[in-house]
Formats: structure tokens, C-alpha cells, sequence
């Protein structure tokens, strides 16, 4: 074990880590797993506020197993990455059938949930239950990769190769000090992009410091290929009304209501005779883009006042969304947005 490396992020985390998170005022497994799920993909700062109403919404697992999906994605709204919101509704039930409500202490059970992977699990198993647990999120593989100049790209077994280093460098005790400490310190100091490497307590055995080539020895080079899609929104109003559609568990923005979506203007003549659907009033409003981790959407709002509510005989589930008294339901940002505005039709 190094002791010197776990000892020089402890004195660290003593005098600078966040001690102050919402998640560990009343620590236990539930608020530790909601938390650790929120933060899987998304910034501690960002969190924080869907963490409380979350948690004030669905104080425990049972509240949670028997909520709506609507409810969950209705809290869930704006932090993205939908099909979290979905495996946490999934582990809940889980749970409650098969542990009567009692979230799992062991790693074997909880790494079989849905949603949950095995830096998850580390995390629920050292902070919600002070286990001895280790953990490797992209944080703390970065400051690894610097510090020990690996090649995350050409080492094929890098994955292996990094979970001993973590395993070896993880002190028996105060372990959960030192996973809540190195993870700091990677999104604090040991930043992707400019680190601030002269603060770093590590700073003196790390091969990237000591190289002072940021960006050459930079081993977080692979970037996300993000491709661009045109969609067209029909935003469909009928006085103060507007016409949603629960998406499929297929598409983006798994489960949410969000207006019919359409991939060019043919498409949207078609449907709107398909649907006998007379028009009032109409309005193309201006393109605006809204990137996705995987693709950057140019989407383009076309509005249609109606004279008359339409049949529908859709699969899908849809409703007629009331501005004045909306329904609990999950709406994706740029949805919410847009019906925000639409009182100046
Ligand atoms: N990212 C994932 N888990 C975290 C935690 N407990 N604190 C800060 N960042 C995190």
C-alpha cells in the first residue's frame, strides 16, 4: 500500500474537500445511492438541488417503489441522462420485493441492480455503509493516468491494471475519507483540461507534472463522436392547451412528455391531414440547438393553433398538458422552455 500518496490526499481533503454535501448530513445507503446514481454523469454543483427534491419527494425506498414513473421523471427533469430515473424506479421494486425494503450490504447483491456498476456499488458500499470499498470513476482514473503515466489507449488492460493501483493505494481504514478525498481532488484540481497541477498535493511524484506538457501527455484525448439531427416540434395548442407525447423507452428522453417530433415538414402536412386537424393559426419560430451527449439537435419549434380538439387514436400515451394546472409528468428542458413561452402565440 502507499501510504504516502492516500496520506497526501487525506491531509488535502482536510483542509480543502467538500464536507458539506446534501448527502452526507443523514447519511444511509437510500441517500448515498440516490446521490451516487445523480452524480454518475452529472457535476456535484448541478446535483445538489435535484438531490434535495428528490429526497423530499421520495424520502425512502418504499416511496419510491411505488411512485409513477410520471412522478420520477417529473423530479427528474433537466438532469438528463434519463434511463437513470428509469433503473432507480427498477431497484426500488427490486428491493422492496426481494430485500423487504432494505437496501443490500454486500457487493455481489448490489452490483446486480439495475443501473449500478461496480465504482457504483464501491461508492454505496463505503459511504452509505462505511465498508471498506474501493472506487474508480472517471475522477479518480484520470489522476491515476497522470500520476503513473499510463496510456489508457494502449494499454489493453488498463482497466485491471488501474483497479489494483486504486485497490492498492485505498487505505484498510478511513477508507471512505480517501474515496470522498481523491474524487474531490479530481474534479477540483486534477481538472480534464487545465489542472491546476502547482496546488496539487501530488504534485511532486506526478509523471504529468513533471513533464509540464498538458496537452501531449494529456491521456484523456478520446472525444465523443457527436453527430447533428434536424427535428421539427409541433407544438399543437388548443386555447390554453397543448398536446403531448410520452416518448418511447427507445428514444431520447426515455418516458418524457414532449410535443409530436417530426424529421421534415412533408411529414407534419401528412399527419395534420391524417388527423383532420383544422388549423387557426400557424408559426415557424426560430431554430435553436439543444446538445445531448451523443448528438447535437437543431431543433426547429413550428406552432399550431387548432379550432378544434382532434381524434386521436394514438398508441402512444399522449394528454392535453394544462399550463394553468400542469400535470406531474417528465418534461425535457427544451419542452419545458418552449411551453413556458407560449402564452405570446
Ligand atoms: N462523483 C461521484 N460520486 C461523487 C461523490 N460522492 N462526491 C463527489 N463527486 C462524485
Amino acid at each position: 500500500m502507499n501510504t504516502l500518496f492516500s496520506q497526501l490526499v487525506l491531509n488535502w481533503y482536510h483542509e480543502n474537500g467538500r464536507k458539506n454535501l446534501p448527502w452526507k448530513k443523514y447519511i444511509n445507503p437510500y441517500n448515498i445511492w440516490i446521490s451516487e446514481i445523480m452524480l454518475q454523469q452529472t457535476q456535484v454543483k448541478t446535483v445538489i438541488p435535484y438531490y434535495e427534491k428528490f429526497i423530499k419527494n421520495f424520502p425512502n425506498i418504499k416511496i419510491l417503489a411505488n411512485a409513477t414513473i410520471d412522478h420520477i421523471l417529473h423530479v427528474w427533469s433537466g438532469l438528463g441522462y434519463y434511463s437513470r430515473a428509469h433503473n432507480v424506479h427498477s431497484t426500488a421494486k427490486i428491493i422492496l420485493k426481494n430485500y423487504k425494503g432494505k437496501f443490500p450490504n454486500n457487493f455481489i447483491d448490489i452490483v446486480k441492480l439495475p443501473g449500478i456498476g461496480r465504482t457504483t456499488a464501491g461508492a454505496i458500499l463505503s459511504f452509505g455503509f462505511n465498508f471498506h470499498a474501493c472506487i474508480l470513476d472517471c475522477n479518480i482514473r484520470r489522476i491515476l493516468l497522470r500520476y503513473f503515466k499510463l496510456h489508457e489507449h494502449t494499454a489493453k488492460n488498463s482497466e485491471k491494471k488501474l483497479w489494483s493501483i486504486i485497490e492498492s493505494l485505498t487505505p484498510i481504514h478511513n477508507s471512505n475519507k480517501f474515496n470522498q478525498a481523491i474524487m474531490d481532488l479530481g474534479s477540483l484540481i486534477c481538472l480534464r483540461s487545465r489542472p491546476n497541477c502547482k496546488i496539487c498535493p501530488l504534485n511532486k511524484k506526478c509523471f504529468y507534472f513533471s513533464k509540464k506538457k498538458w496537452s501531449t501527455l494529456n491521456p484523456i484525448t478520446t472525444q465523443k463522436k457527436i453527430s447533428k439531427k434536424t427535428i421539427f416540434f409541433l407544438i399543437i395548442l388548443y386555447k390554453n392547451l397543448i398536446f403531448l407525447r410520452k416518448n418511447k423507452i427507445s428514444t431520447i428522453w426515455k418516458g418524457l412528455y414532449c410535443f409530436p417530433i417530426f424529421s421534415n415538414q412533408l411529414e407534419i402536412l401528412e399527419w395534420i391531414k391524417n388527423k383532420k386537424i383544422k388549423i387557426k393559426n400557424q408559426k415557424i419560430s426560430t431554430t435553436f440547438i439543444h446538445k445531448l451527449s451523443h448528438i447535437q439537435l437543431f431543433c426547429i419549434p413550428i406552432s399550431i393553433q387548432i379550432k378544434n380538439l382532434f381524434s386521436i387514436n394514438e398508441v402512444d400515451k399522449h394528454l392535453w398538458f394544462n399550463k394553468n394546472n400542469p400535470q406531474r409528468i417528465g418534461l425535457p428542458s427544451p419542452i419545458k422552455k418552449i411551453i413556458n413561452n407560449t402564452s405570446h402565440f
